[in-house]
């Protein structure tokens, strides 16, 4: 089975001459245990994709697939239990609370979800990442790449079966590139999750075990 599933899927924003179709028709599968890199230029409807795959919103025409399941005939409820569970986000805009302190930030998860990863193999992964110094540190004391590691290390915390990211590298260095591109591989291969990147980065597409390209809101496969 499918983690992710897309069917003829098709998103207008807008009405009458301000509509902008941002997807047409897109078919789109993530498997357990892949890595599935999407890339396309600005505009072209990655964010867009993105979020209906993950359910933060609905598209226009077609189905979406979550575990098999398809979340049009799921109540609102069912919904945000499903995202709860199930999918990890991380954000283009990285959505930290900025009255928390990165530490606080992972409390919070707690707070409203169990099973989260071990206090050991969150320090790993906030280490991995080299953030682990940061901890007490709010995000407007941060850079760019900081929050944006924070927010990454804050959808992995969850330890979702589905990890949806979107432009996780933007504001990174080709070193930290790298090493964000082998943690979502590993959380693939090793961790058995179902792994959807949204970039523009051609730096991670080594990574991939399947690369799509989306331009104009129409996707094809190239590998
Ligand atoms: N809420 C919205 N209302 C109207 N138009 C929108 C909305 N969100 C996106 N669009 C339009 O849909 C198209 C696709 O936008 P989307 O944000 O999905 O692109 P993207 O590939 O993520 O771009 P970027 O790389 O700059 O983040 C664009 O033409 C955009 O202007
Ligand atoms: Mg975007």
């Amino acid at each position: 089975m499918k983690a992710i599933e897309l069917k003829q899927v098709s998103k207008t924003y807008g009405q009458g001459v301000s509509q902008v179709q941002a997807l047409k028709d897109v078919n789109f599968a993530a498997a357990t245990g892949e890595l599935n890199l999407v890339v396309g230029p600005s505009g072209s409807g990655k964010s867009t994709f993105l979020t209906i795959a993950g359910g933060l919103q609905t598209p226009t025409r077609g189905q979406v697939l979550i575990d098999g399941q398809d979340t049009a005939k799921l109540s609102a409820k069912q919904r945000d239990r499903l995202r709860l569970e199930r999918l990890g986000f991380v954000l283009q805009a990285y959505n930290l609370l900025p009255y928390l302190t990165v530490r606080q930030q992972f409390e919070l998860v707690d707070r409203v979800k169990k099973d989260n990863l071990s206090a050991a193999a969150l320090q790993a992964l906030l280490r991995d990442l080299g953030i682990e110094q940061l901890q007490d540190k709010y995000p407007d004391q941060l850079s760019g790449g900081q929050n944006q590691r924070v927010a990454i290390a804050r959808a992995l915390y969850a330890n979702p079966a589905i990890v949806l990211a979107d432009e996780p590298t933007a504001a990174l260095d080709s070193q930290r590139v790298q090493v964000v591109g082998q943690i979502f591989k590993d959380l693939a291969v090793k961790h058995h999750k179902a792994v959807v990147v949204v970039t523009h980065d051609q730096r991670l597409t080594h990574f991939a075990d399947h690369c799509y390209q989306i331009e104009d809101g129409q996707m094809s496969q190239l590998a």
